[in-house]
């Protein structure tokens, strides 16, 4: 029996190192080079824009500093530009003096491999055109050596290891032969599910060991073009974002499944009017759903809802000019209660929001939370029209629909981003479903939180309550069958954002608001917006006005905090609460420091459009956002967004996530109502220069980080781990034919 198994498995085994190898290092070197190409088309598509400009403007000296700036980069050559009939107009450095300008591509690009100064060198020629006229070619040059060192090296793993495996099959045992296929393999997918050197291998089985340890040094090579692309500093916008959805997960169908929906028709005074919410999942994930297009599923609250969509409750979305589907999905007032109002909002919500308020857990509630996301899973199933969609839960209302959603369309590749805190595990820990919770979102490709904090507080709790194997090194959970990449991914807004186009300059904006509200010119402006939440801290700020004048009274008569204020979620008690506390703390300000038709404090509590708020945020000398616990707070990086003219101070509670991002904000404890009292006055007087740096610096780091920049990592990584997942699986196929070439 044992030589029965033996010699053909050697015969077998030799015969894969043998052909094997060379298999596994072109495959190598294909898998590198169109990730090499795709960087290429990324670069190109950054500066198309601005080098076309430059081209037209006969600017050669920027041209010269932009390629400069670009080959920064270590891998990427050198750039140059070719006159349409062929002439090497400019390089950066490092153009090798050999080559000359390649042709012009058939089409609108063309990749080639050259061998130059004794080494491989991608040359990706992208043509060059304005208004139908071809101005030339864009030439980006990429060194690819390293994938022949690498393909070398992977085959050079393989080979090694199957011999390796040969001389030890000589030692295995009619025990061996035994193993059956389906343990083997299991051992070989878990030992490689998120494998890192340094881990604890106890559990490996001694067989799988050294296959796992060298599958995981090839599969670790994969992740370096990740890491190098990410490293790129690149102009995020619609276009890079389509471009990795393109090229990267190729013929993906994308799915956007929240709560809140992006546009709400109401019925007011008989006429239906279009809201779009106060909402910073809306505000974040629209300008996306715009440039990728796909399916957005949503609960359909608006009054005039179901009379504006079609038999299959479909609405091409935005209304000015359709670019995706908007599916409304009804629910009754039963399920709001429960899922909505009750379970999200009342249990969910205070849950993970450290602001004092009590989270109830009602089992009628939970029973309508499990029926809806079971609910928007028969959804997201019959809308989907491919087996392996990009499936974007948003938010605590779907702790569940992930697992359900895998359970149904295994191969769709699951994004969850969870918009607000997450607690830690003893807080966590009074949720009466915590487990079911817990694996719900585990049913996710990829789980994104704003801050590495709630990332680590989220495995903390899974290591807690849940039976799972947790490699905190790459931040990935596997429990069962699936494997889930735990991220911060830091959530932003469109950059340059749409309100922003229609607005007039600044200082007519501070004219008009101060007309409008009665506010006389030359009084200094700070402004509030939010919703009546009370997470915001309201009335904690308007507690600061009162410290502000009383320890420096000269603001007395010369400054006014405008609050606008959307009232939300008023079924609750604790929202009904909290717009009363802050209108009471409002008026107590107003009675002490009001005088002659002047009043310290104006609060509007009403929702507002995006451009109206953007009017306000350019009128404002301060923007207060003093949140008592908040995940990222877009309000902040909308009012640094809204200021092309830099100038205005952020005061930003350090208990929100944005504060982590926007360090050059005055920082303060909306607990501590002295200081932020000290942060207004400091605000208010601060010399102009000393605002314009620090916006300057705010703008740089939100035009960067901008919501494209969001999306397009989490879908990098979600691609990455589709390629992976595509290696194991070859992997699997090779060992079963080797196994099955054994026991026969
Ligand atoms: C927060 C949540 C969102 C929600 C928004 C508005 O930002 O993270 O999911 O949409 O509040 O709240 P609402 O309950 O009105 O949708």
């Amino acid at each position: 029996m044992a030589i029965r198994f033996v010699l053909p498995l050697l015969l077998v085994l030799g015969g894969i190192a043998w052909g094997g190898a060379p298999l596994v290092g072109s495959l190598v070197e294909r898998w590198f080079r169109t990730d090499v190409e795709m960087r290429s088309q990324l670069v190109f598509n950054s500066i198309q824009e601005s080098v076309t400009g430059l081209v037209l403007a006969k600017a050669d000296r920027k041209i010269d500093a932009l390629f400069k700036h670009i080959t920064q980069d270590e891998r990427l050559l050198a750039l140059g530009l070719c006159t349409p009939d062929g002439h090497l107009t400019q390089r950066s450095t490092a153009w090798p003096k050999a080559l000359a300008c390649p042709p012009a591509p058939a089409l609108d690009h063309a990749f080639t491999v050259q061998h130059i100064d004794g080494g491989p060198v991608l040359v990706a020629t992208f043509a060059l055109a304005a208004d139908n006229t071809y101005l030339g070619r864009l030439v980006i040059l990429h060194d690819l050596r390293f994938i022949e060192r690498r393909s070398d090296s992977a085959e050079l793993y393989l080979a090694g290891f199957l011999a390796l495996l040969g001389l030890g099959a000589a030692g295995v045992t009619v025990v061996v032969a035994r193993l059956t296929l389906r343990g083997w393999i299991k051992a070989v997918r878990k030992g490689l599910a998120g494998g890192s050197d340094g881990r604890d291998d106890s559990a490996l089985s001694p067989d799988v060991e050294p296959l796992v340890r060298e599958m995981r040094k090839i599969l670790r090579n994969l992740d370096a073009p990740r890491v190098l692309a990410e490293a790129i500093r690149l102009d995020w916008g619609p276009d890079s974002l389509r471009s990795v959805l393109r090229d990267e997960l190729p013929g993906a169908e994308v799915m956007v499944i929240s709560n809140r929906e992006p546009y709400i028709h109401n019925l007011e005074d008989g006429k239906v009017m279009l809201q779009r919410p106060a909402s910073g999942l809306v505000t974040a994930l629209e300008p996306i759903m715009r440039a990728c297009g796909g399916t957005w599923i949503a609960h359909g609250s608006g009054s005039a809802d179901q009379s504006m969509v079609d038999e299959n409750d479909h609405l091409q979305v935005p209304p000015e000019a359709p670019a995706y589907t908007l599916r409304r999905l009804w629910l009754s007032d039963e399920e709001q209660d429960g899922y909505y109002y009750g379970f999200a909002n009342e249990g969910m919500w205070p849950l993970c929001h450290i602001a004092f308020v009590r989270p109830t857990f009602r089992a009628s509630d939970w029973e309508q939370y499990v029926a809806v996301n079971r609910k928007f899973a028969d959804a997201i199933i019959a809308e989907a029209r491919t087996p392996n969609p990009v499936v974007l839960v948003q938010d605590y209302h779907f702790a569940l629909l992930p697992k359900m959603v895998r359970e149904r369309l295994p191969e769709a590749t699951i994004i969850t981003f969870w918009h607000i805190p997450w607690p830690n595990p003893e807080v966590f820990s009074i949720c009466p479903w915590k487990e079911e919770i817990l694996s719900g979102l585990l049913g996710s490709s990829i789980l994104g939180f704003h801050t590495q904090f709630h990332c680590i507080n989220f495995l903390d709790s899974v290591d807690r309550f849940l039976e799972s194997h947790i490699d905190r090194e790459h931040s990935t959970v596997r429990a069962g069958n699936s494997t889930t990449l735990v991220r911060p991914y830091p959530i932003s807004i469109e950059w340059p954002p749409t309100a922003l186009a229609s607005q007039p300059p600044a200082d007519e904006c501070c004219e008009s608001v101060r007309r409008k509200y009665g506010i006389p010119i030359g009084t200094k402006l700070a402004v509030g917006v939010e919703r009546f939440d009370y997470t915001k801290g309201i009335a904690d700020r308007f507690h600061a006005v009162g410290s502000l004048l009383e320890a420096h009274p000269e603001w007395i008569g010369r400054f006014t905090l405008l609050q606008v204020a959307a009232p939300t979620r008023s079924r609750l008690a604790a929202y009904r609460e909290t717009q009363v506390e802050a209108e009471t703390a409002a008026a107590a300000v107003n009675e002490r420091f009001g005088r002659n038709g002047w009043v310290p404090i104006i609060l509007v509590p009403k929702h507002h459009e995006p451009e109206d708020v953007f009017t306000l945020f350019r009128a404002a000398d301060v923007c207060l956002v003093s949140s008592l616990h908040d995940g990222m707070n877009l309000v902040a990086k909308e009012f640094v967004a809204s200021r092309d003219d830099e100038d205005g101070v952020l005061v930003l509670s350090t208990f929100a996530g944005a504060s982590r991002e926007l360090q050059e904000a005055l920082i303060v404890n909306p607990y501590d109502i002295r200081s932020m009292g000290e942060a207004l006055h400091m605000g208010l007087s601060m010399p102009a220069e000393q605002r314009r740096e620090r916006m300057r610096l705010m703008r740089e780091m939100v035009s960067e980080h901008n919501i494209y920049f969001w999306a397009g990592r989490m879908l990098l990584d979600a691609a990455r781990m589709r390629k992976r997942r595509n290696i194991e699986y070859s992997i699997e196929a090779m060992t079963r034919s080797a196994i099955k070439a054994g026991d026969s």
